[in-house]
């Protein structure tokens, strides 16, 4: 019997698609995945939106200006669909996993053929078959991915890969919608990552980057034995791993066991993300971080004692509903106490179904002067840190052909530092020493060293 694979088996000869992915390396990562089973199918990759026949959105909500670009994106492909009704355009990632996000798609954009969430990305062939078989609207965001499946997924290059290690999220901060469209905290069996992580090695990939919304809950709930740091020390010991990095840790639960492993294993990368919020410990309470500010320095500052050369970064809100000015200035005291080498700033945007979402915002006018207040201390901060590099030499793994210069490429030192350097695009995935000659608040750059 013919089966409905056989059935569409050259219909993807020669389609192209194309992705847009909002938000963070989890987003990411999903798009890898997905990209991964469309070209399974048969699809090419192409840049140009206006050219692929499957135009997807991977979608974020965390903030409201990312949703709201994300429907504008979809109203301007209307007359695309319209003039080629056989292009698939569709719909996926964590806005999809909200009802409200959800309806505005159902309700308002008739040019949308196929929504799907995060948790089947699996199912996605099945979805576009009962596509192209009823020729209607497919809405499908049930939860069949098996969470240790042996998962396949593409990569930006072929020497950097994400790996997740857990999905979801239990904090329940106040203003974070993520819990709602993650869902609860599952991890991943330590065997089914290993296995993942010694296979990119064996592939030759030279860095990976462990997914996770909290990190430091790895296994908390699990029925198997095993801590984060336990785990990162043994993906650490794979042979031949020269890099590792994770993401996102929260600071009420940064064990000392981590910091030690940080230490001791060369190839984990000097670098902690750590998100503030804020530094208040009034707000944070608001916020229901379950730290104050005396901890998050605390913590810090241990990381730093301990491992001296590891760069810090951070994710600060400004203008949480409940923030005063005096809480704002316990934040920009933080900032320059702990001397944060980066940080990603945001002002706060209330989501549906929060706790946050209840309470009075706060003007937005006080709003962006605290936010270019806070920009006006942090930026001189990076710029220092980034100084303190300018005549040593570091290792640079190179990544790209930097977007405004094709004679320069950029990378990453260990530290996560962005580095401009002149060299041949050949070199591009691999280690080279560079001295720094130079720096702004957010790159450091110099010359091939020989
Ligand atoms: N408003 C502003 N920023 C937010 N973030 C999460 N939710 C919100 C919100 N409602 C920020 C936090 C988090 C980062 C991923 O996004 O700083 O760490
Ligand atoms: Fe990532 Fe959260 Fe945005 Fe989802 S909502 S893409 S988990 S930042």
């Amino acid at each position: 019997m013919q089966t409905i694979k056989d059935k569409y088996k050259d219909y993807f000869k020669g389609k192209k698609y194309n992705i847009t992915t909002f938000g963070c390396q989890m987003n990411e990562h999903d798009s890898e995945r997905i990209s991964y089973i469309l070209e399974d199918l048969g699809y090419e990759k192409t840049d140009d939106r206006d050219q692929a026949d499957f135009i997807l959105f991977n979608t974020c909500l965390v903030r409201e200006n990312a949703e709201l670009k994300l429907y504008g994106q979809v109203s301007s492909l209307k007359r695309l669909k319209k003039e080629n009704p056989d292009k698939i355009i569709s719909v996926s990632g964590c806005m999809m996993q909200t009802s409200t996000a959800r309806e505005v798609i159902v309700n308002n954009h008739d040019e949308v053929d196929l929504i799907f969430g995060t948790k089947n990305i699996n199912s996605l062939p099945d979805l576009i078959y009962k596509y192209l078989e009823s020729g209607e609207r497919v809405v499908d965001i049930s939860s069949d991915d098996v969470k240790d499946d042996f998962v396949k997924y593409n990569n930006k290059n072929d020497f950097q890969a994400y790996v997740n290690i857990m999905r979801g999220c239990d904090n329940f901060c106040s203003y974070c919608i993520v819990p709602q469209s993650r869902g609860r905290e599952e991890s991943r069996r330590p065997s089914a990552i290993l296995a993942e992580c010694e296979n990119l090695v064996k592939d030759g990939f030279k860095e990976i980057t462990l997914l996770g919304q909290n990190v430091n809950s790895y296994g908390n709930k699990a029925d198997f034995n095993m801590t984060f740091p336990q785990l990162l020390e043994k993906i650490s010991q794979i042979p031949g791993l020269k890099r590792l990095r994770f993401t996102t840790s929260h600071p009420k639960d940064l064990s000392d066991e981590l910091i030690e492993v940080m230490k001791n294993n060369d190839n984990i990368c000097k670098f902690f993300h750590l998100p503030l919020q804020s530094g208040s410990s009034k707000v944070l309470k608001d916020m229901n971080r379950k730290y104050d500010q005396e901890k998050y320095i605390e913590r810090a500052k241990k990381l730093k004692r301990e491992i001296p050369e590891l760069a810090l970064s951070t994710d600060i809100i400004v203008g949480y509903p409940t923030e005063t000015e005096e809480d704002f200035q316990e934040t920009l005291k933080v900032c320059r106490e702990v001397g944060f080498d980066q940080a990603y700033t945001f002002k706060y945007s209330p989501r549906p179904k929060t706790r946050a979402a209840k309470l009075e915002p706060i003007d937005e006018t006080i709003v962006q002067d605290r936010f270019d207040r806070l920009l006006d201390t942090i930026y001189p901060i990076f710029n220092e840190k980034n100084k303190e590099y300018i005549g040593k030499t570091v290792e640079v793994l190179l990544e790209s052909v930097s977007k405004n210069n094709p004679q320069v490429l950029t990378g990453r030192t260990d530290s996560f530092k962005l580095v401009h350097v002149k060299a041949d695009k050949s070199l591009i995935g691999q280690f080279v020493k560079v001295k720094i000659t130079d720096n702004t608040s957010f790159t450091i750059s110099g010359d091939l060293v020989e």
